[in-house]
């Protein structure tokens, strides 16, 4: 399927040829934003891109197994097919290097953190990080997480009142506090950890972090200026995230660092070099700890929050579950594989909403896909959103449905087509963390409080630096009987 129009933007789709599905369990779907027409001027496209980039695409994507997509300045190649992305990320990454356009406006921030450096720099960040977020020190580091979800549980008692409210500012603080938490064992409210949060909002509000304007087609050779407000606010940040270093050596000098993860990432030196993180490149680090960190996993607790409360009977039986496996007497790390419920509704939260919607890559040199010239440079998009919801790979796909999630067809759809922490070897190291986050505060929240959805304020879901709701996620919340 081919369409041109008058301004250049030639985009081919190649289809698989499916018929449509319809829904099997006469639920609603959950909200998503409607996609664009199908035949769009560049213009017009243009416009859709800045505005989000999810409605940017067509319906068809949830169809197509490849999309190409040529403009004057960029050509670009949307991966639909579960061979191809594992090509990208898991068979010859080395060829697909991370594209640094999305994130050009990290760059005073994140100085040369590991999310946007490529080649040997970023392999040495790695071989440092890769044991610090290990399965192991999950465990170590669990009482830490619990001590913020009994915290967050706490800060929800004022607003169990049955009056609307938005939940992404609490989810956002919940995260935080874990972060905090388990990186400096301090927590949200610490003196300098709010100081940094505060300083993030307002670096965000200076210059959006993740720039879907920048994947528009602005020739390569001009500059990419950061204003001044955007430089200082990163600086400011930056000198923060200093102090809490400096500290942090202080006491690991003096033989009294405690051991979270912080003290781990200043210690640990690279198996190869024998060098560990200076000063400087920890405050690389901290800053993407904190945002990607935060940012993700707040925006997948905010919307499994919401689907709770679209379906009352998957959030019934998730109260129950956890009413019968978490004992608050005992802070046992096993609680959590014994949470089933929570962690299938946790899956298909982000199946259906996963918080990083699209990675971007850079092809280094020629290729061929699905028989098409991949120019050396081309953009290589590799779509959580399409492929999560591809009509080719999941029954229902844009219904809520955890149930799938204990079905031998739903666990093959997902070893074909879900992916919310990418794959290979630039795969989040923080995975397994935010997965033990996310079904322990899950369920925590749910033993709690009944939640439910407003009719008049349904959110629509939008790409910013993850998926949030464009005008937040309304609830209502009240107190449990348990
Ligand atoms: C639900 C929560 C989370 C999701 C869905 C998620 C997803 C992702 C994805 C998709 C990437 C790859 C991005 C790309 O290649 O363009 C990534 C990278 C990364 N994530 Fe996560 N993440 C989550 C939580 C966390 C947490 C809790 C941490 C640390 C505390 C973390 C730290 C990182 C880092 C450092 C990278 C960069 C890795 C690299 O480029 O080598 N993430 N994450």
């Amino acid at each position: 399927m081919h369409g041109e129009d008058d301004a250049g933007m030639v985009e081919a789709t190649e289809m698989t040829g499916k018929a449509e599905k319809s829904c099997p369990l006469h639920r609603p779907e959950p909200p998503r934003p409607a996609s664009r027409p199908r035949d769009v001027s560049f213009l017009q496209w243009v416009r859709y891109f800045r505005q989000d980039i999810l409605s940017a695409q067509p319906e068809r994507l949830f169809r197509a197994k490849m999309a190409e997509f040529r403009t004057p300045f960029f050509h670009s190649f949307l991966c639909n097919d579960p061979d191809l992305v594992d090509l990208v990320l898991r068979g010859r990454p080395g060829d697909f290097p991370k594209s640094m356009r999305l994130f050009e406006g990290l760059a005073p921030l994140l100085g040369h953190s590991i999310f946007i450096t490529n080649g040997e720099e970023w392999q040495r960040q790695r071989r440092i990080v890769d044991p610090a977020f290990e399965s192991g020190r999950v465990r170590e580091i669990y009482p830490a997480m619990w001590d913020a979800a009994v915290a967050a549980v706490a800060r929800f008692a004022p607003v169990a009142d049955d009056q609307p409210f938005d939940v992404e500012p609490y989810t956002s603080h919940l995260a935080l506090d874990v972060i905090f938490r388990t990186l400096f064992s301090i927590p949200a409210e610490n003196e300098t950890a709010s100081a940094i949060f505060t300083a993030f909002r307002e670096h965000q509000r200076s210059r959006p972090l993740v720039n879907t304007g920048s994947l528009l087609p602005l020739p390569r050779w001009v500059p990419r200026l950061h204003g001044r407000k955007t430089r200082t606010t990163a600086a400011h940040i930056r000198s923060l995230i200093r102090q809490l270093v400096d500290e942090h050596a202080g006491l690991i000098a003096a033989g009294k660092a405690p051991d979270d993860l912080a003290t781990r990432l200043m210690t640990t030196p690279d198996p190869e070099t024998g060098t560990v993180f200076s000063a400087e490149d920890m405050v690389d680090q901290i800053g993407i700890f904190v945002l990607a960190g935060h940012e993700t996993s707040a925006s997948a607790l905010a919307w499994a929050l919401w689907l709770m409360g679209q379906h009352p009977d998957w959030q019934d039986k998730a109260a129950a579950e956890a009413c019968k496996v978490i004992d608050p007497g005992k802070i046992y790390f096993s609680t959590v594989s014994r949470l089933k419920i929570a962690r299938a509704i946790f899956n298909e939260t982000m199946r259906l909403y996963p918080p990083v919607p699209m990675l971007l890559r850079e092809a280094a040199k020629e290729e061929i896909f699905r028989k098409r010239r991949v120019p050396k440079g081309s953009q290589v998009v590799i779509s959580q959103w399409h492929l999560h919801r591809h009509e080719d790979h999941w029954d229902n796909p844009h219904g809520f449905d955890p149930g799938r999630w204990n079905t031998d067809e739903g666990r093959e759809s997902a070893r074909r087509a879900f992916f919310p922490f990418s794959a290979g070897l630039r795969v989040c190291p923080g995975s397994a963390f935010a997965m033990t986050e996310g079904v322990l505060t899950l369920a925590m929240i749910l033993r709690h409080y009944r939640v439910e959805t407003v009719p008049e304020r349904l959110p629509v879901p939008v790409a910013q630096l993850t998926i949030r709701g464009r005008d937040g996620l309304w609830l209502r919340l009240t107190q449990r009987d348990t």
